[in-house]
């Protein structure tokens, strides 16, 4: 089983991109509805319940798991690989969706902590949206800098926008939002010029539209649910070690620490169908 954590049902617009790109695989999604949203937490909580959340994947017998959250890649990833995973499950291993976001910024593999000689990346200005966790943390412009310091990162915070997402606002309210939030990126962009955007939330391609209406048009606006979904499979096609194909066969369970109708409504518009979410152990 893959496990695929989120905060609550934005991550579900990650595992319906995982599940076109890698139909035969068994997933298993968690989604941590009863503490949602992590953006607006501290850092120590989202760490607390991000662990919380993995050690339960574990239990269903996920042995790979996604952080299909920004705000927990973000806050929790690092800590959590290096000072938890290694005690707690060392043959298991966790991954996160700002890894391939940065790969794909900077075309420099993870694994390269400085600039490779010639600097191959090219100069650019990038636009990023995300919680406020995520952008206190500066862990997109810390990742990205020291792989390709030729690229800047102007960051904006869309605090109140996850919520409006999960309450179904109107597209009026969401746009005026939105709005609002591109101004204040594009005021702090130098020259007002931006070469790419990244959506930085799971909740965000949901109204990728009207963010693509209050930028620049024309300007790329980088598919996480895709690039995340190209990096897994790559992944796994380096690791036959967690194919468990044989195993467990194709299979999407979708788990919740809040289960509910409320849940169900906003999980089945983040999917894209129908579903039920069942209560985790
Ligand atoms: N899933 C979170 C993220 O991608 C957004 C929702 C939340 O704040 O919990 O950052």
């Amino acid at each position: 089983m893959i496990g695929v954590f989120d905060s609550g049902s934005g991550g579900l617009t990650v595992l319906r991109e995982l599940v076109a790109r890698l139909p035969d695989r068994p997933f298993t999604y968690l989604g941590d509805h009863a503490n949602a949203p992590y953006g607006e937490r501290s850092s120590e909580d989202v760490y607390r319940l991000t662990v919380a959340s993995v050690e339960r994947l574990f239990a269903e017998d996920c042995r790979l798991v996604l952080l299909a959250c920004n705000t927990a890649s973000a806050v929790a990833l690092r800590r959590l690989q290096q000072h938890w995973l290694p005690g707690a499950a060392p043959d298991r291993r966790v991954l996160g969706v700002l890894v391939p976001m940065v790969e794909a910024i900077t075309r420099v593999p993870w694994q390269v902590h400085a600039p490779p000689s010639g600097n191959p990346t090219p100069p650019a200005t990038v636009g990023g949206f995300a919680t406020r966790r995520t952008v206190d943390t500066g862990a997109y412009p810390y990742e990205i800098g020291r792989r390709a310091p030729s690229v800047q990162v102007v960051q904006q915070a869309c605090p109140a926008l996850v919520g409006e997402i999960e309450a179904g606002a109107d597209d009026a309210a969401i746009q005026t939002l939105i709005d609002g939030y591109a101004a204040r990126l594009l005021a702090r962009a130098p020259d007002g010029r931006l070469d790419s955007v990244v959506l930085g939330c799971t909740h965000y391609p949901l109204v990728a539209d009207a963010f693509a209406r209050a930028l620049p048009v024309g300007l790329p606006i980088l598919q996480q649910p895709r690039i995340v979904a190209d990096s897994l499979a790559a992944y796994l096609a380096r690791h036959p070690e967690f194919d468990d194909r044989a195993r467990s066969g194709a299979a999407v369970r979708l788990l919740t620490t809040r289960p509910g109708a409320s849940v169900d409504s906003v999980a089945s518009r983040f999917f894209g169908r129908t579903v039920s979410l069942t209560a985790v152990a």
